[in-house]
């Protein structure tokens, strides 16, 4: 059985179809990726299963119907999002907006323990602490975001576009950290314009265009496959 398992999701903004019929499945512990063009519908398909959009269809969550959960119980039920853009709380500091995370939460010890977890995995978080996250590079903002979603524990990490506008080295280093978070054991959906790096991590792949599943498979067959090849990798 899936952790996420969607059946034939539709999502619409006003009378525009942005998201059609679309099956998809995590696996528990899985990293998945899913490709697509610019408004190909990856936000849409990251805020429907966090329910900041109304969607039809069925959507499931450790075999249970998320369909009607509101937003601000999804967290709960152990899906963070790491939104596009970032959308940290500038004036704060990057330990505050780290601590946002987990304000759902009163286990004082396991935040701790959560907290020097994720300066494990970005060391240059403890370093910049107690300085506002506005004047952090933006690939540290990048990790700032990743660190405050894992606050949240999630079973499922749901991941929009981390590498965007992040300079090469730093890139690597956000790669890296997403495959050790899946390898801790939390299943990861990412998304992402940078295909090279996602099919690079990716256990499974799906490939979107115009708010539909045009493919899917294992990362070696979607790197095979020569329209994906054409259209995501220039080759
Ligand atoms: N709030 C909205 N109201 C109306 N249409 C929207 C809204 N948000 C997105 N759309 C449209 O829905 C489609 C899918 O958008 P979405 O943001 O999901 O694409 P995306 O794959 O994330 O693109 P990108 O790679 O540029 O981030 C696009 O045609 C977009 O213009
Ligand atoms: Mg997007």
């Amino acid at each position: 059985m899936g952790l996420l398992e969607l059946s034939r999701l539709t999502v619409h903004y006003g009378k525009a179809l942005a998201l059609e019929n679309l099956d998809l499945e995590v696996r528990e512990g899985e990293l998945v990726a899913v490709l697509g063009s610019n408004g190909a519908g990856k936000t849409t398909l990251l805020k429907a299963i966090s329910r900041a959009l109304p969607s039809r269809g069925a959507m499931r969550f450790d075999g249970v119907d998320i369909g009607d959960v509101p937003m601000h119980q999804v967290v709960a039920r152990g899906i963070c999002h790491c939104p596009e853009g970032r959308r940290l709380f500038p004036e704060l500091t990057v330990l505050k907006n780290l601590q946002l995370g987990a304000y759902l939460r009163d286990d004082r010890a396991e935040i701790a323990a959560d907290l020097e977890r994720v300066y494990a995995l970005f060391g240059v978080l403890r370093e910049r602490a107690r300085q506002q996250a506005s004047t952090l590079s933006g690939g540290e903002q990048q990790m700032v975001a990743i660190g405050r979603a894992l606050m949240g524990r999630p079973r499922l990490l749901l991941l929009d576009e981390p590498s965007v506008g992040i300079a090469h080295r730093l890139k690597m280093q956000i790669f890296d950290s997403i495959r050790a978070i899946q390898q801790s054991g939390t299943a990861v959906l990412l998304v992402e314009q940078d295909a090279r790096s996602a099919l690079g991590i990716a256990d499974r792949v799906y490939v979107m265009e115009h708010g539909h599943i045009v493919r899917a498979g294992t990362s070696a067959e979607i790197a095979a496959d020569d329209s994906v090849r054409q259209a995501y990798l220039g080759v």
